[in-house]
């Protein structure tokens, strides 16, 4: 007997019907995920009935927490008048006023159902508006599984992953992030069409760009007639009202949203400058030679839409983003503080409500940096956490998400079970096994 059975037997079950028994990749947990069976808040219940406080928070979708009041409530109204019409209607248009009011570089918008889709049709637009063909991205960048942003994702940097055409990312170019001289000699050559990069490089372990560096990619991109791309799937709506834009002062001529824009539905975006997204314009643009394309069944559900307004409505007066970016420099310099003292070499990157945990010494400033770290203590520091209580994904590098429903008391809990681990690292020796009272 233990207080994961009935997670132990979905496994099983899923073992059976589901590759790896997961449906992504970056859920599974060792020896077995435990099977969510109630989330609201920041707590996440499990079908055996344990209790977890969650940093995951929904690949960090949920800024307001699981199940905030005020999203469930429009959600259900929507539900009831329809799920889906795949015709015009009203929340579409509300939605996108309050995006184009929020990001300082959205004038027009168009929605997708995922932040892959977004960033697929966005280096259309790009190559559309450019007439260029060539693409830039980040090493360590993750924009999804559109195969020509899916070029030196992980380590090994330099070799192709299984299933990617090589033709498919022959114009993609990688560059190292936060290197401005690399970034240079690339877009100085004046045949890209776009640079796509993450303000904050989020899969590889929540790095913040290094001051100057987006201003100098802008500066640079506009010279050479090449359009920026910010990936704002993770930042967006996160990092302040307009995201990771409105924080660096710096505007690109694309944005990607995803995750907090569905309000924890389905959901990704692509806006941007005028000019380009018209590109998007079959009146203006009715010759397919110069009109890039966007569309989809679900494109703008209204479901989404409604939990989407409903959740950035609840974030336009910038309080939670006050309250979480005050919680989340707390917490970075509490963990780095217990790491220092215990001996252990770790850094904590992040910035507002998002870090990550690494497991080597300095923090790292690009994807190959962050890929040096002890992926095997990080594991273990994951089982110590999740043993009392706290979820996290992934196991080898911690990302943390915080949301409106954390406290400082939940905050207490987490710095205290990363002491107890620091203290001689007696997390490792920890069995799967959790009591029920695990958390809260
Ligand atoms: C920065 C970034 N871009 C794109 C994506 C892909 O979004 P989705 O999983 O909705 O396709 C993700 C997913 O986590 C992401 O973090």
């Amino acid at each position: 007997m233990s207080s994961t059975d009935s997670s132990r037997a979905l496994f099983e079950r899923a073992l059976r019907v589901l590759p790896a028994g997961v449906s992504y990749a970056i859920r599974d947990i060792a020896p077995y995920p435990f099977y969510v069976a109630r989330a609201s808040g920041c707590r996440l219940t499990d079908v055996d009935g344990n209790l977890y406080t969650d940093y995951w928070s929904g690949h960090g979708a949920l800024v307001l927490g699981h199940a905030p009041s005020s999203v469930v409530a429009a959600v259900s109204r929507q539900i009831e008048k329809g799920s889906h019409y795949g015709f015009s209607h009203a929340l579409e248009v509300e939605l996108a006023e309050l995006v184009t009011a929020m990001v300082p570089g959205a004038e027009l918008v168009r929605y997708t159902n995922s932040g892959t889709e977004a960033n697929m049709y966005a280096v259309g637009l790009a190559r559309a508006y450019t007439g260029r063909t060539r693409i830039a991205k980040m090493e360590g960048g993750w924009h999804g599984g559109y195969d020509p942003l899916r070029k030196a994702v992980h380590a090994p940097f330099d070799e192709l992953e299984a299933g990617i055409d090589p033709a498919a990312v022959a114009n993609t170019v990688v560059l190292p992030f936060n290197d401005l001289e690399a970034a240079s000699a690339a877009i100085r050559e004046g045949t890209l069409a776009c640079v796509v990069v993450e303000p904050v490089l989020g899969a590889a372990g929540i790095i913040p760009s290094d001051c100057g560096y987006l201003a100098g990619l802008k500066a640079l991109c506009d010279r050479h007639g090449t359009l920026l791309i910010f990936d704002e799937v993770i930042t967006g709506f996160r990092l302040a009202r307009g995201g990771a834009q409105e924080l660096y002062g710096v505007t690109p001529d694309i944005t990607i949203l995803g995750k907090i824009v569905g309000g924890g539905f389905p959901v990704g975006a692509l806006c941007g400058r005028r000019e380009v997204l018209e590109r998007l314009d079959h009146r203006r643009f009715p010759d397919r030679r110069a009109q890039a394309f966007h569309g989809g069944t679900f494109a703008a559900n209204p479901v989404t839409m409604a939990a989407g307004i409903a959740t950035l409505m609840a974030l336009e007066d910038g309080s939670i983003h006050r309250r979480l970016d005050r919680l989340g420099e707390l917490a970075r310099t509490g963990i780095a503080r217990i790491f220092e003292s215990s001996g252990l070499d770790v850094a904590v990157t992040g910035i507002g409500s998002i870090f990550g945990i690494h497991f080597r010494r300095g923090a790292p400033r690009n994807a190959r940096e962050a890929s040096e770290a002890d992926a095997s203590l990080a594991r273990g520091y994951h089982q110590a956490m999740l043993a009392r209580g706290i979820a996290y994904l992934t196991p080898a590098v911690p990302h943390l998400f915080l949301n409106a429903a954390h406290t400082e008391e939940d905050l207490a809990d987490f710095l205290a079970a990363t002491e107890a681990f620091s203290h001689g690292v007696q997390g490792m020796a920890c069995g799967y096994s959790r009591p029920a009272s695990a958390g809260r």
